[in-house]
């Protein structure tokens, strides 16, 4: 088993590379300062509805090495500067996984430097970790991590002991939201057009019933389909009713939405007594969830809110959960492999 090491130094210059899903990204950190932070979006996926993994895979190949130059010229650093390669092990799509940890492993070989396998949803927490400016939680904290193919929420205890309190049984909260606008007639992703219809809808126009599950889990697949079967009977009777009652619809989703997921975020916080609230993942840049977490401050809350280019999937979260293994000198053996699925 080939581990590679590195000489101590002052400050610790990592490449970090996130494949994820449907971003490629290299983040260029010196210790937890961003220095550049590079995402090529895969626009492929818009004509198909959402992401092709096949197609994703063969993206990622083409983009990783452009990326990964233009993030080292961005930091105005030489690769012969690095001290570590960090990369994201999972969880995601095999095929995209494959090419950023194939990257990372080769890079780390020819260069001699240590290599550090991430957990993708603990990069989304560890994204307040950035110096950005903003202040950073302290422990323990709950992070509610929210994107297109998570729901939890987590209690975190240090950098990396993180213990999961509530997951979706089924489809994300993300997917909620870009389904629900599949439904509308929306393009792919919904989410972001969805919170930019809400804002001139009513968002008690129409009810929709919140999902039962059990203690701190999340269930979205039913809310799903309440919404296909509304539009549907709404259809029947007026064919005009989409086009007519957009805003009004996509208000009422999004706040049903909203609602399922503080139900069961102020069930944790009462459970654990632990009123820090952290959110992460790509829903995080949601304008009605980040405006009802800040109207919790009322209730004695405080509230953490990630800048936005750290919400969605990128590179820098990568290199700042990096950075922290690289202090506790937890580097990943070249035999590694991606992980689709992996426990927090
Ligand atoms: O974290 P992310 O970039 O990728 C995953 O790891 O999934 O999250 C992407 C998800 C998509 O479902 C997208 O619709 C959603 O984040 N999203 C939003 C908003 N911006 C992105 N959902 C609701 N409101 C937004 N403003
Ligand atoms: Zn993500």
């Amino acid at each position: 088993m080939l581990m590679l090491t590195t000489p101590y130094t002052d400050n610790c210059y990592l490449l970090a590379i996130e494949s994820s899903c449907d971003d490629t990204s290299c983040a260029i950190l010196k210790n937890d300062q961003v220095l550049s932070n590079v995402v090529a979006n895969q626009k492929i996926h818009e004509q198909y509805g959402g992401v092709v993994p096949e197609l994703a895979s063969r993206a990622h190949q083409s983009n990783i090495i452009p990326v990964v130059h233009e993030a080292l010229k961005q930091a105005n650093i030489d690769k012969k500067q690095l001290s570590a390669i960090a990369f994201t092990k999972g969880p995601g799509l095999m095929g995209s996984l494959l090419v950023g940890s194939s990257f990372a492993k080769s890079l780390s070989l020819a260069l001699s430097i240590p290599l550090i396998e991430v957990h993708h949803m603990q990069a989304h927490i560890l994204a307040h970790f950035i110096d950005s400016g903003q202040e950073k939680p302290e422990f323990p904290f709950l992070a509610m991590t929210i994107s297109g193919g998570h729901t939890q929420i987590v209690q975190v205890d240090d950098y990396h002991k993180m213990k999961v309190l509530g997951t979706t049984m089924d489809d994300a909260v993300g997917e909620a939201f870009d389904k629900s606008g599949k439904i509308l007639g929306l393009d792919y992703p919904a989410g972001p057009i969805i919170d930019t219809l809400s804002r001139k809808g009513n968002p008690h126009a129409f009810t929709f019933p919140i999902p039962k599950a059990p203690a701190l889990d999340y269930s979205f697949s039913g809310f799903k389909t309440s919404v296909l079967y509304f539009v549907q009977k709404q259809q029947q009777q007026d064919a005009n009713f989409i086009k007519q009652n957009l805003e009004d619809i996509c208000a009422s989703i999004q706040y049903t939405i909203v609602e399922i997921l503080f139900q069961k975020l102020k069930k944790a916080v009462k459970q654990t007594g632990i009123k820090s609230i952290a959110i992460g993942g790509g829903v995080s840049a949601n304008s009605a969830i980040r405006k009802r977490l800040l109207d919790q401050q009322d209730k004695g809350w405080k509230v953490f809110i990630p800048p936005f280019e750290y919400t969605t999937d990128n590179a820098a979260m990568i290199g700042i959960s990096g950075y922290y293994k690289f202090k506790a000198k937890d580097f990943s053996s070249l035999d590694v492999t991606a992980q689709p699925r992996i426990a927090m």
